[in-house]
C-alpha cells in the first residue's frame, strides 16, 4: 500500500460517493489479503504487535513453531503467548533486538528472533505504531554447530589421551630390558632362591606385557588418523578388522556370523577409520558376552540410499538407564575401559556422513547399526508429462 494512501484516504473521506468509497474500501481488504497471503506463506513465524505489546497479528508458522493459536492469540500480550520472554526489556521503538531461545512446545527447538519497532508516518508526525516480530528456526543449525564443537573436543582428548598412552610406552618397554637383564642374572644363581625370584620375575613379566597389552588396545582404538577417502569394499575393511581381533575372539570363544550382502556397492570411505570403528563395535560386543554360546552376528544391507553394517551380540545388554550415559566420555563399566570407544565410533561415522544406533534389551544382547551414506545418488527419470518443461517456449517461426 503506499505511503500516504491512507491519510489522503481519510481527508478526502467526504467528498467521495458511496460507490467510491465502496470500491476504496474493496481495495483495502484486497490489500490486506494480499499481505497476509504473503505473510502465511512464510516459513519465519510473524507476530504483529501494537505499542502496548498485544498482539494483532500472527501467522501460520508461530503455530508450528511456538504451538500458539494463531487466532486466540489477537489482543493477548505477546509475555503471556510466550513465556519467559521479557518484552518490557525487550521492546523499544528506536532499536532493533534479536535473541536466541529454547523452546519445549510444541517440540524441542531453538529459535531465533528479531524484533524492529515499526514506525510510521502520521500526518506530519513520524508516529510508533508498534513492532514486527520475525521468528526462525535455527535448531539445525545450533545441532551442527554443537556437534562440531563435540568433536573438536573430542580430538582434542583422544590426541591427549594417545600422548598419555605412547609416552607410558617408553618407560615400559625400559623396564621390560632391565628385567629380561635381571632374570639372566637370576639364571645364575641356584638352588631354591633361583626358583622363588624366577617367579617373582614371571609375575612381574606377565603384569608388564598385560599392561603393554592394554596401551596397543587402547592406541589401535584412539589413534587419529589421517584421512584418506577411496572406493573400498567395506567387506574387506571388516576381514581386516576381524583379523586384528582374532586373538581376542579365539581367546573369548566367540563364535562370529556373517550375514553380508550380495554385491554390496562400493562407497567412499576411509578404510583405517571404519576400521577403527568397527574394531570398536565388535570389541564391544565382544566383551558383553557372558553366556558360553557367546555370539557376534555381523550383517550388512543396501538401499538406494545407505548401507547399513549391524553387529549384534546376545550379551548381557545395557540398561535403559545407562543407555542415555553411552556417549559421555570415560562412562565405561569396565575396568580397563576408556568410555572413548563410542563416542569415536559415532565421529568417525559422522565424518563420512552417516549415523549409529544403539538398540538393546538387558540380558538379551545388543544390536549397533551403522549407517553409511551412498554418496552416488541415482535419479531416476521420469517419462509421460512430468517430465515435460515447465514452461512451453514455442519455437521461433
Ligand atoms: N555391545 C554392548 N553390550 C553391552 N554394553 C555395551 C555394548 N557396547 C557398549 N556398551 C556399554 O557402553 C559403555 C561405553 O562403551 P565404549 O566403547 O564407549 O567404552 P568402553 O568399551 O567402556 O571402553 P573402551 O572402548 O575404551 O574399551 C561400555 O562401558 C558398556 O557398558
Ligand atoms: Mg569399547
Amino acid at each position: 500500500m503506499k505511503d500516504g494512501f491512507l491519510d489522503k484516504l481519510i481527508t478526502r473521506l467526504d467528498r467521495f460517493s458511496p460507490s467510491e468509497v465502496q470500491n476504496l474500501v474493496s481495495r483495502l481488504v484486497r490489500e490486506k489479503g494480499f499481505m497476509e497471503s504473503v505473510f502465511e506463506a512464510l516459513r519465519e513465524g510473524v507476530f504483529i504487535v501494537d505499542p502496548d505489546g498485544n498482539i494483532t497479528f500472527a501467522n501460520r508458522a508461530v503455530h508450528q513453531l511456538l504451538g500458539v493459536d494463531t487466532t486466540r492469540c489477537i489482543g493477548q500480550k505477546v509475555n503471556s503467548v510466550i513465556r519467559g520472554l521479557d518484552w518490557n526489556s525487550l521492546a523499544h521503538p528506536d532499536r532493533v533486538v534479536t535473541r536466541d531461545m529454547e523452546v519445549f512446545y510444541p517440540e524441542n527447538r531453538f529459535l531465533n528472533f528479531y524484533l524492529a519497532p515499526i514506525n510510521g508516518q502520521v500526518g506530519n508526525e513520524e508516529e510508533h505504531l508498534g513492532y514486527v516480530m520475525l521468528i526462525h528456526d535455527i535448531t539445525e543449525s545450533k545441532k551442527a554447530h554443537e556437534e562440531s564443537l563435540e568433536s573438536e573436543k573430542l580430538n582434542a582428548l583422544t590426541f591427549l589421551a594417545a600422548g598419555v598412552a605412547h609416552e607410558i610406552g617408553n618407560p615400559l618397554t625400559s623396564l621390560d630390558i632391565h628385567l629380561q637383564l635381571l632374570g639372566r642374572k637370576i639364571n645364575k644363581l641356584k638352588g631354591q632362591e633361583k626358583e622363588d625370584l624366577n617367579s617373582l620375575l614371571g609375575t612381574a613379566q606377565q603384569e608388564i606385557k598385560r599392561l603393554d597389552n592394554i596401551l596397543k588396545q587402547f592406541l589401535h582404538a584412539l589413534r587419529p588418523q589421517d584421512s584418506v577417502r577411496e572406493k573400498v569394499p567395506l567387506h574387506n575393511v571388516l576381514r581386516d578388522t576381524l583379523e586384528t581381533l582374532e586373538a581376542e575372539l579365539i581367546e573369548r570363544d566367540v563364535k562370529v556370523n556373517l550375514e553380508l550382502a550380495e554385491n554390496l556397492p562400493l562407497i567412499d570411505l576411509d578404510a583405517g577409520q571404519i576400521q577403527q570403528a568397527i574394531y570398536n563395535v565388535i570389541r564391544n560386543a565382544a566383551q558383553a558376552l557372558t553366556k558360553d554360546d557367546g555370539q557376534i552376528t555381523i550383517g550388512t544391507k543396501f538401499t538406494d540410499h545407505e548401507i547399513v553394517m549391524s553387529i549384534a551380540d546376545n550379551g548381557k545388554g545395557i540398561s535403559p538407564e545407562h543407555m542415555g550415559a553411552l556417549f559421555e566420555p570415560f562412562r565405561t563399566t569396565k575396568k580397563s575401559g576408556t568410555g572413548l570407544g563410542l563416542l569415536i565410533v559415532r565421529r568417525i561415522l559422522r565424518e563420512h556422513g552417516g549415523e549409529m544406533e544403539i538398540d538393546s534389551e538387558e540380558n538379551k544382547g545388543t544390536t549397533v547399526n551403522l549407517y553409511f551414506p551412498r554418496i552416488e545418488k541415482h535419479v531416476r527419470m521420469l517419462e509421460s508429462d512430468a517430465s515435460k518443461p515447465l514452461i512451453d517456449v514455442e519455437s521461433e517461426e
